[in-house]
């Protein structure tokens, strides 16, 4: 591994080189994005409001998180283990290049679990990779906008830099301390953030999401199973023996899929 670029940013708390949890080969796509909701000509209004699998029982969508820098992974692969992925760094690099961007998972990508993970050709349908904002990808690559899908590599490493709430204990949600996730617009300047004075950046939008919706549903299931509510307007994960709802589905799409769901 190359040695960090430790001067680049005071973004990050600690410098120490984390370690790697996984790396893989493949495409990075875009969903959603904060600041720039109409970028690249398409309408993210709807997509921002999606709920991260990463909050487990708490309703907390990708306006709630309010950064650029969240990203989505093979959700098969992170629901399998929450607690190992959510709000991990994620170093992604494009063309040689190793980006610098405080890049963290948060979500769960569905065209990322299909295919298999060595497929070097795009397939839109199930692809390895990663899923980011459109305003990440296009820092990525001048062709985000023009192809819709980049090649990438990616290591995601043992550094959190989100906290989520990814068990159902309730855990306050938000940037680890001294880690600035908003304003991607000034990242060549990284923001005059002083030193030691860490106090977690302000989110776009804290409207207490916090009253979770942790309605559990039935009863009798077993731990960490997933399956689609009776209607498929929702995810639901077993928690402490309940089904409980995770994720609702956007306008438009419902739950499909059976113990791996997924909205489409
Ligand atoms: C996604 O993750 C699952 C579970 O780890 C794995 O079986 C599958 O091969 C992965 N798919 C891709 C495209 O990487
Ligand atoms: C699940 O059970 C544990 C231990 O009893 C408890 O601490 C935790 O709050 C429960 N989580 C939910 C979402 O009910």
């Amino acid at each position: 591994m190359k040695t960090e670029m430790i001067a680049a940013a005071g973004l990050l708390a600690t410098a120490a080189k984390a370690d790697s949890i996984f790396s893989g080969n493949g495409f990075g796509t875009y969903y959603y994005d904060i600041d720039s909701p109409s970028a690249c000509s398409t309408d993210f209004s709807v997509a921002n409001t999606g709920q991260v699998e990463c909050s487990l029982t708490q309703v907390y969508t990708l306006e709630d998180v309010g950064s650029e820098y969240l990203v989505a992974m093979n959700h098969s692969q992170l629901i399998s283990d929450m607690g190992k992925y959510c709000g991990k760094k994620v170093e992604v690099t494009v063309n040689g290049v190793k980006s610098d961007l405080p890049l963290f998972i948060g979500d769960g990508c569905y065209r990322c679990s299909q295919g298999t993970p060595d497929q070097d050709t795009w397939q839109p349908d199930g692809s390895p990779g990663l899923d980011f904002s459109f305003s990440v990808l296009d820092k990525l690559s001048s062709e985000a906008c023009t192809d819709g899908h980049i090649d990438i590599s990616w290591e995601i490493v043992d550094e959190s830099l989100y906290t989520f709430d990814y068990d159902g204990s309730g855990t306050p949600q938000g940037p680890v301390s001294g880690v600035t996730t908003t304003a991607i617009t000034t990242t060549t300047s990284p923001t005059t953030s002083p030193s030691g004075s860490a106090s977690p950046t302000t989110l776009a939008t804290t409207t207490s999401p916090a009253s979770a919706s942790a309605t559990p549903t039935s009863s009798s299931c077993s731990s960490n199973t997933w399956q689609c509510n009776s209607d498929s307007t929702a995810l639901e994960q077993c928690v402490n023996s309940s089904w409980t709802t995770v994720e609702t589905c956007g306008t438009g799409t419902t739950c499909q899929g059976t113990s791996n769901p997924y909205c489409a």
